[in-house]
């Protein structure tokens, strides 16, 4: 479902990012990806949403190489949530369907369901700056999981938020996950959170980035994992071939 075939990438300017990058995620599989600042998570997740081109080498989704704008079946959530500050929260979640002429009645029962699923209800007329970072982010989430997308990429969505709203969030994406079978590609600085939500985990080089490891998680997939010596251990293995870079 998402492939990187021997993926390259360098900038106009000459700096090499990402090196002979492979690997693939299975249809409903979750796939974390982990690596030190600068070694070429973001530009790898531009790649795959189709608004980069490798230097070489192919990123397939779904069977094709990533190209808009025949990406609908893909949603990219950022660290820096991207909503509209004069829209409201149901304006923002609303805007994906309302581009695609979904009516309206339909539009409300889809906002309304995702809004209740995000602990959102109530906050409809609130705009961005009246909300906490780990509402917005929440917000960006549902704008997203409107469009009912089968892949999910995702860079680095809980960076910014406090502990507690992260934890929740990861529990939010996990059910998520279990519930919709959705392919989920997520980048994160975290190794707690690359273990507990990804059944498999990319471990990069710094830049330019190279696949070192790819470490299987197949225990992954409960919110119980988390309190778990198996989870531990896992997340001592990812540790030492993080540091081995
Ligand atoms: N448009 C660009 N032109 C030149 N270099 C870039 C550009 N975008 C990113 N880079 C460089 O490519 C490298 C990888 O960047 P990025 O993908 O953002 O890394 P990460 O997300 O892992 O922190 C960095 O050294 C960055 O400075
Ligand atoms: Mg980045």
């Amino acid at each position: 479902m998402i492939e990187a075939r021997s993926i390259n990438k360098v900038y106009e300017d000459g700096t090499e990012a990402l090196k002979d990058i492979s690997f693939s995620v299975k249809r409903g599989e979750s796939c974390s990806i982990i690596g030190p600042s600068g070694c070429g998570k973001t530009t790898l997740l531009f790649i795959f949403s189709g608004l980069l081109r490798p230097t070489s080498g192919e990123a397939i989704i779904n069977g094709e190489p990533a190209r808009l704008p025949d990406m609908k079946d893909v949603a990219l959530i950022l660290q820096d949530y991207g909503l509209f500050p004069w829209k409201n929260v149901f304006e923002n979640v609303a805007i994906g369907l309302e581009i695609r002429g979904i009516p309206g009645k339909e539009i409300k029962r889809t906002v309304d369901s995702l809004l209740k699923s995000l602990n959102l209800n109530g906050f409809e007329k609130y705009y961005p700056k009246q909300l906490s970072g780990g509402m917005r982010q929440r917000v960006a989430f549902a704008r997203a999981l409107a469009l009912r997308p089968g892949i999910l990429l995702m860079d680095e969505p809980l960076s910014s938020l406090d502990a507690l709203s992260r934890e929740n969030l990861q529990n939010f994406l996990l059910e998520l996950w279990i519930e919709n079978k959705i392919t989920m590609l997520l980048v994160t600085h975290s190794i707690e959170e690359a273990v507990f939500l990804g059944k498999k985990i990319v471990v990069l080089s710094p830049r330019p980035g190279r696949v070192v490891k790819i470490v299987k998680n197949p225990d992954a997939g409960s919110i119980e994992y988390r309190d778990k010596e198996e989870f531990f251990e896992k997340c001592r293995e990812v540790r030492q071939s993080v540091e081995a870079t």
